[in-house]
Formats: C-alpha cells, structure tokens, sequence
C-alpha cells in the first residue's frame, strides 16, 4: 500500500494560498489570531470572517494536474491511503473516493457542545447553532494545539505502506511532519514531491522538485506503466 502525505504546495497552483511560504497565509494573518481556540474564544467574528474568505474561495478553484493525477491512481486499483493536511475539497472534486482530512475541513462546522460535525458550505456566525443540540458552531478545522482527526488509522496505514510519498508540504507542523520517520522506522521506501526541499528533506529516501502539477503526474505515470 502506498501512504500519500498531501499538504498546502500541492493546491497551491489551483490559486490556493499555502501557509509558510513568503507569499502564504501566515505571512498576512498572525496564528495567534485566527487558528488557536484562544483566538476563536478571544474574538470569535474575527475567526469566522477568516475561514468564511476560504470557505468561499472554494467555489472558485478548480483541482489541478497534481489532485487529478492522485485521483487516477486510486481509480487504476492501486492501494492507496490519501491523507491530506488541507481543509480545500480540491482532492474531492479531482474524483478522489477515500480520503482522510487530518487538519478538517472548511466545509465542515463542529458543535462545541455535542462535538457533531456537520456538512456547512455557507458563512458561519455565532448566529448559527448545532441542528443537533442548539450548541455553537465553530469551524471544524484543527487549530494549532489541537489534536488531529484520525491518527489511530493514520498511524495503522503508516505500520501497512510500502511506500510513503509526502507532497507539498513544508515539514513545519507535527504531527504530520513526524509520518515519514514512523514510515521509514517500519521499512517502507520514503518519497518526497516538492517544490523545494522541506524542512525535514533529510528524511526521505528520494525528492523530486519542482511544481506540483509536473512532478505529481510524472510520478504517477511512472507507477501507471508498470
Ligand atoms: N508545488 C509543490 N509544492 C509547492 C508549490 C507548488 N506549486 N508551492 C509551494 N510548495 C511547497 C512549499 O515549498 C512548502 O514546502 O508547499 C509547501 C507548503 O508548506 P506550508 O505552507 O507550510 O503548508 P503545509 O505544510 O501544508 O502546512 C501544514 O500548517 O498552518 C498549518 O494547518 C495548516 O495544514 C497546515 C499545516
């Protein structure tokens, strides 16, 4: 089974920004200020507002050669387990079938009170409550400190792959960043596809390097004609 690690640089070409580049998100909005619980209880419109702007940004972005190429590998049998740190539905609308959002989604609204999570396309204030429980909604994305959605299965794919490729993703948040040292503890071969290399590049076995709509389908066509 191969393990897939997707994270912000695999998007980024679809138009959406990623985090720690000098272009990124965290270069204009402080984390402290929008992706904390501190900050939702702080100042809860200004949260809302933040992840309303990329909420809405996904009506407007399609999924590129890198999410479609991922798309075609599942579909051509190979055993797969995407994971993806982005909360866009870009791997979704590609076609991909299973795919695990360890960090949310931003199409998602969780109850604070219940801890339901709930389908949520449209803007969210404190207006709105859990159709559940009454409770508030927040955005069910995973904000710094938090724990990750998942990780029990995450950590039994990592013990089953072969392989594990990491792409676009900067290294920098654990514990996603920590996946390709449990692979390679476990014997598999470690790939990572970027624009550069990551923080922790050393770790893999192989990079290739350059945009994510090139070296994404040129790895996947290579597994395609075996
Ligand atoms: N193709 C491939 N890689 C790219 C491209 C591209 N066109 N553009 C940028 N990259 C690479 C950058 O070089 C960088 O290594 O994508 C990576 C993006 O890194 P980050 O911005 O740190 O994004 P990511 O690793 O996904 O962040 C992890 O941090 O803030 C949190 O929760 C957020 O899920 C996110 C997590």
């Amino acid at each position: 089974m191969i393990f897939i690690l997707t994270g912000a640089g695999i998007s980024k070409e679809s138009g959406i920004e990623t985090f720690r580049d000098s272009d990124g998100l965290w270069a204009s909005y402080s984390i402290e200020e929008v992706a904390t619980f501190g900050a939702f209880k702080r100042d809860p419109t200004k949260v809302y507002k933040f992840y309303d702007e990329r909420r809405k940004q996904l009506l407007s972005v399609l999924p590129n050669a890198a999410h479609l190429a991922l798309a075609e590998l599942e579909k051509s049998g190979q055993e797969i387990f995407l994971v993806t740190q982005n909360v866009d539905d870009l791997h979704e609308k590609a076609g991909s079938q299973n795919i695990i959002h360890m960090h949310g989604r931003l199409n998602a609204a969780l109850c604070l009170a219940c801890r339901h999570n709930f389908d949520w396309a449209v803007d969210l204030s404190e207006k709105d409550r859990c159709p559940n429980c009454g409770g508030t909604l927040r955005p069910d994305v995973v904000w710094f400190g938090e724990q990750p959605y998942h990780m029990p299965d995450i950590f039994r794919a990592i013990k089953n792959c072969k392989l594990f490729v990491s792409i676009g993703t900067s290294g920098a948040v654990y514990p996603a960043a920590g996946l390709v040292t449990r692979a390679k503890q476990n014997g598999a071969k470690t790939i990572e596809l970027n624009l550069e290399p990551s923080l922790n590049a050393n770790c893999f076995d192989q990079g290739f390097y350059g945009p994510a709509t090139e070296v994404v389908p040129h790895w996947v066509g290579t597994l395609l004609i075996k």
